[in-house]
Parts: structure tokens; C-alpha cells; sequence
């Protein structure tokens, strides 16, 4: 199986996304599992990453509109099961189809604290032809951890994911 060093062992963060992204394509290469994939995309990411106490995957579960979020394969402390779209962080990047950025989660109205240690978090939609796949989230325990490069680098990793797995229709 693929390893890959931790992110202590790069000199930079452009050589550490190059290599994440590099890892990530060997990871989907012959496998269109999403749920295959998305697990180990949360270990890659969480193996690779500094400073994340959970990250992981929130699946779109139902039609649109009228579905929930659905938790998916992650790495960290147990979470909570189902986000209604517009709920959380992760509710809202889904009804948004947006990025969520969030420095400070104690100042995100409506914030749904899984692990009380999380303060700062980023959340990517995985979308598909307008259509919302899920969601990847991530969790910080430092206040501000994730930077614009970060949101670039994790919505390059989404593509990536969206158009190397096939989805439930
Ligand atoms: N904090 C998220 C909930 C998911 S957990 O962080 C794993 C939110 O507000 O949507």
C-alpha cells in the first residue's frame, strides 16, 4: 500500500500538496469505490495534514431537495450522523454549494460542535453537474488554522474525488 511521509517531512506546502495530490491519484487509480475512495482519502488527508483533529465526508443521502447529510468514512472522534442542508457548517456549504472557511467556529451562528476541541473548520461541497455529492470537512484544533491555499488545495482534492468515483445516482 501507498505511504506517504507526514507533514513535518516537507520543506514547503507546495511540495507537500504536490505530493498529497500526487498520492491521491495513485490512491484512485483503478478503484471507483466512492466509499472506498473517500476513506482513504480521509486517512491520506489526515495523515498528511497538520494540526486536523477530524476530517472526513458527509454524504448527500435523498433527492434534492428534501435530503440530509449522511456521515461518511472520516478519521477522528465519533460525529454526528445527519446534517440538514442550511444546518452547520457543513449544511450551509451544501444548500450553498459554497466553500466554508470558518476561523473561528464559536463565531459560525448555528456552528454544530461535534468535537468540542474543534475551533477552526473548512468544509468543500463535492459537486457533480449542480448536483451536491456531499461534503469534505475538516477540523481544526487551532483557531484560524486554514488558510485560502488550504481551501484551494482540499477543492482541487474534491475534483479530483467527484470525477474518480462513481456516485449513487
Ligand atoms: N461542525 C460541523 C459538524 C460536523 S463535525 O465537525 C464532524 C458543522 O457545523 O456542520
Amino acid at each position: 500500500m501507498l505511504q506517504t511521509p507526514p507533514a513535518a517531512s516537507y520543506a514547503t506546502s507546495l511540495e507537500r500538496n504536490a505530493a498529497l495530490l500526487a498520492a491521491l491519484d495513485g490512491l484512485l487509480a483503478g478503484e471507483r469505490d466512492a466509499i472506498a475512495n473517500m476513506a482513504n482519502t480521509a486517512a491520506l488527508l489526515y495523515g498528511m495534514l497538520a494540526e486536523l483533529n477530524w476530517v472526513g465526508f458527509y454524504r448527500w443521502i435523498g433527492p434534492w431537495p428534501g435530503g440530509e447529510l449522511v456521515v461518511g468514512p472520516f478519521q477522528g472522534k465519533p460525529a454526528c450522523v445527519r446534517i440538514a442542508p442550511g444546518r452547520g457548517v457543513c449544511g450551509t456549504a451544501a444548500a450553498s454549494r459554497q466553500t466554508q472557511l470558518v476561523p473561528d467556529v464559536q463565531a459560525f451562528e448555528g456552528h454544530i460542535a461535534c468535537d468540542p476541541a474543534s475551533r477552526s473548520e473548512l468544509v468543500v461541497p463535492l459537486v457533480r453537474a449542480q448536483r451536491v455529492l456531499g461534503v469534505l470537512d475538516l477540523d481544526s484544533p487551532r483557531p484560524g488554522r486554514f488558510a485560502a491555499g488550504d481551501a484551494q488545495l482540499l477543492e482541487e482534492v474534491a475534483r479530483r474525488l467527484v470525477a474518480g468515483c462513481d456516485w449513487p445516482a
